[in-house]
């Protein structure tokens, strides 16, 4: 079932999602050769707490079997795709990327992001595959407007992303997400007929949230049991905004 937010839950979502976009920017300074993802990880916790949030991973269940997610920031490198913990002794080299990954809790209300950023100096491959994802992200964006539907959104990113050559996954999509870090409905990067039947709505949020691999679109799980990466070894990009359609027809941004 989908969560219509009221005016009041999306404007409480905006004001998470502006803490939460500064400490992500923070955290991207952070990124350089010789840092530990731990190091990213404790300084994005520091952050969040002290603007009054609360981390949104730490402690969450994926699904109810799951063992408690350990980290506040996920980061994923290189062919890992997402929701790789951060661990001590995990030290960034020059030319990996790096996908970070972050929720916060402000004031009850959830909201979800994430950006792909090079370490030092990264190849021409590396960095055409970032640029297209955020863009394939933007692309996404601009889809999500009243009577619109959610396969509008997957089409904008499938279309654009393989048009570069590049391949959507499909075993992950975007989610609703507000109430909890994730809801109905799902929000496939790509065109499905079940995503036709959801119409865009005032008080609808989601985290729009593209995944795209150099390589072929199959995934595996590392004996971590919680970091996706390509089965073909092939790197990955993801970025997310969380998005809000607000009682006055306006789409907004939430996370910036
Ligand atoms: N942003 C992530 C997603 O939508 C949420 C990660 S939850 C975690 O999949 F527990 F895996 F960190
Ligand atoms: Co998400």
């Amino acid at each position: 079932m989908i969560i219509f937010k009221t005016q009041e839950e999306i404007d409480f979502m905006a004001q998470g999602g502006k803490i939460l976009a500064h400490v992500l920017d923070m955290v991207v300074l952070a990124v350089k050769p010789g840092v530990g993802t731990q190091e990213l990880n404790d300084l994005a916790e520091k952050l969040i707490s002290e603007k009054g949030g609360y981390p949104a991973f730490k402690g969450y269940k994926i699904s109810p079997d799951d063992t408690p997610y350990p980290s506040t920031l996920c980061t994923s490198i290189n062919d890992e795709v997402v929701h790789a913990p951060a661990v001590p002794d995990r030290i960034l080299k020059e030319g990996d990327i790096i996908g970070l990954d972050i929720g916060v809790e402000y004031q009850g209300m959830f909201t979800d992001m994430a950006r792909t950023v090079a370490v030092g100096e990264i190849n021409d491959k590396a960095k055409k595959l970032l640029q297209v994802t955020q863009d394939a992200l933007a692309k996404g964006i601009k889809q999500f407007k009243e009577g619109n539907t959610l396969a509008d959104i997957g089409k904008a990113i499938q279309d654009y992303a393989e048009g570069h050559g590049y391949s959507m996954i499909r075993e992950l999509v975007g989610h609703g997400v507000g109430k909890a870090v994730h809801e109905d409905p799902r929000v496939p990067n790509y065109f499905t007929e079940e995503a036709k039947k959801i119409k865009i709505k005032k008080g609808m949020t989601i985290a729009i949230e593209p995944m795209v691999n150099i390589g072929d679109w199959p995934l595996k799980v590392l004996a971590d049991d919680w970091t996706y990466a390509t089965k073909d070894g092939s790197l990955s990009a993801q970025f997310e905004h969380t998005v809000a359609l607000d009682h006055d027809g306006n789409s907004i941004i939430i996370t910036k």
